[in-house]
């Protein structure tokens, strides 16, 4: 492999073409958009894209482009509207898209632009809670893309139950690749993030990684377990205020020979108190669920690590400004509700979020933390990015458990040389 994937803005433009334009996306959420008149408008590179509840009730998306000189009609994020305005010459269009009206309507010799043209529309679907779209006319059916393990697995957690709680975006100085290779192996975490041995396995032959027919793919992690790396017979303070919670007492299984029974225990808690503390979404949950993080590769960028309680989104997207050396990173935190808990732990650190909707937050790599373990994922980012673009670069070295980055090479190149 060459690094011209991570640097060429030459092999940016063909991506563009050839991955961005074909494949689905996550626009945004769709508890956003239950009403009529409610939209996100979601940016993908340099493209933008709004996503509206029409008054018919369906969901259409529609590039983010006047029909009149091409301007932007609307800004990213979340809102409602009778009518979108175009902000240059006032053009106004209604929910399904048409334009309806239009200043000095009988100064087209053409004909009046109402009825006749309209905002271009583009596939959309909700899915799991998410609004996905497709800027392919052609492309295959949503659940034909995801295929059959992942559209099973993600629909076993109720994703569309839970509500967003963090969305932070950071413009980051490494190719979008660089990040989505990182959450395609597990290899860095004994190095990386040390402080998740204590309650996430870290040794690959513990875990399994699988590689699926449609190019995505699927790691799973033992969890709320002391990792079979972790030396000493402490249980860490984080996994012993999870296992009260569940009234389990830490101490009946302090010494390594006991911190393999953790993790049957939590979840043969979890099934028997579930219901009763209000954690409705464990109803038809299997045993792995109730304590395993399991991470969704989905082809190109949309990541999804899954746990019991929520989702984390960590995506990165290419950046608008064309550069490959440069990318947006999301990350989000989606949690299921539970009765009578306001607040929940924040992956970015810091305190408690509350379990409610919550504004975006964009800045630049560095002015603010993601939270550890996406703050140690992109320490590497920049280092990574710069060490390709040297000419003693020699391509990838790669270790079995790695797999799943050769794959995603494998599939993007499949999609790069397709005509
Ligand atoms: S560009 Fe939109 S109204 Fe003129
Ligand atoms: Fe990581």
């Amino acid at each position: 492999m060459c690094a011209e994937r991570y640097t060429d803005t030459e092999y940016a433009k063909q991506e563009w073409q050839n991955v961005w334009s074909k494949t689905w996306n996550v626009a945004g959420l769709s508890y956003h958009i239950e009403e009529p008149g409610e939209y996100v408008t979601t940016n993908l590179g340099s493209e933008s894209i709004i996503c509206v509840r029409g008054d018919d009730n369906q969901l259409r998306a529609f590039y983010n482009s006047c029909p009149h000189r091409g301007t932007r009609i609307s800004e990213e994020g979340e809102s409602f509207i009778n009518h979108f305005t175009c902000p240059y010459h006032g053009w106004q269009f209604d929910r399904q898209g048409n334009t309806v009206h239009v200043p000095n309507e009988d100064d087209y010799p053409q004909g009046s632009p109402c009825g006749r043209v309209g905002l271009k529309e583009i596939q959309c679907r909700d899915l799991f809670g998410f609004i996905w779209v497709n800027m392919d006319p052609d492309a295959c059916s949503l659940e034909e893309f995801l295929g059959e393990v992942v559209t099973t697995d993600l629909a076993s957690y109720n994703i569309q139950d839970t509500v967003r709680v963090l969305n932070m975006t950071a413009d980051s100085p490494c190719n979008w690749k660089i990040i989505t290779d990182n959450f395609n192996e597990a290899y860095h975490v004994q190095v990386l993030h040390p402080g998740l041995i204590p309650y996430i396995e870290a040794n690959h032959e513990a875990c399994q990684f699988d590689t699926l027919a449609e190019g995505h793919n699927r790691g799973w992690f033992p969890s709320h377990n002391p990792s079979v790396l972790q030396e000493g017979d402490e249980v860490a303070d984080h996994l012993a205020v999870i296992m009260r919670q569940w009234n389990l007492d830490p101490d009946d299984y302090y010494g390594k020979e006991n911190h393999g029974r953790i993790r049957h225990a939590l979840q043969n808690a979890k099934r028997e108190l579930g219901e009763l503390k209000g954690y409705k979404h464990y109803e038809n949950y299997a045993s792995y669920q109730f304590t395993d993080y399991v991470i969704y590769n989905i082809f190109p960028n949309t990541v999804l690590s899954v746990g019991p309680d929520g989702v984390q989104l960590l995506r990165p997207r290419p950046h608008p400004s064309g550069d490959p050396q440069r990318c947006l990173f999301d990350h989000w935190w989606m949690v299921h509700p539970v009765k009578g808990v306001k607040t929940t732990p924040s992956p970015a650190g810091g305190p408690d979020l509350p379990v409610k909707d919550c504004e975006h937050d964009q800045f630049l790599y560095g002015e603010k933390s993601l939270g550890r373990t996406a703050d140690e994922d992109l320490s590497i980012a920049k280092m990574q990015q710069e060490g390709l673009s040297s000419s003693g670069f020699q391509g990838f070295n790669m270790a079995h458990q790695e797999r799943r980055v050769q794959r995603f090479h494998e599939v993007l190149n499949d999609y790069m040389n397709k005509a």
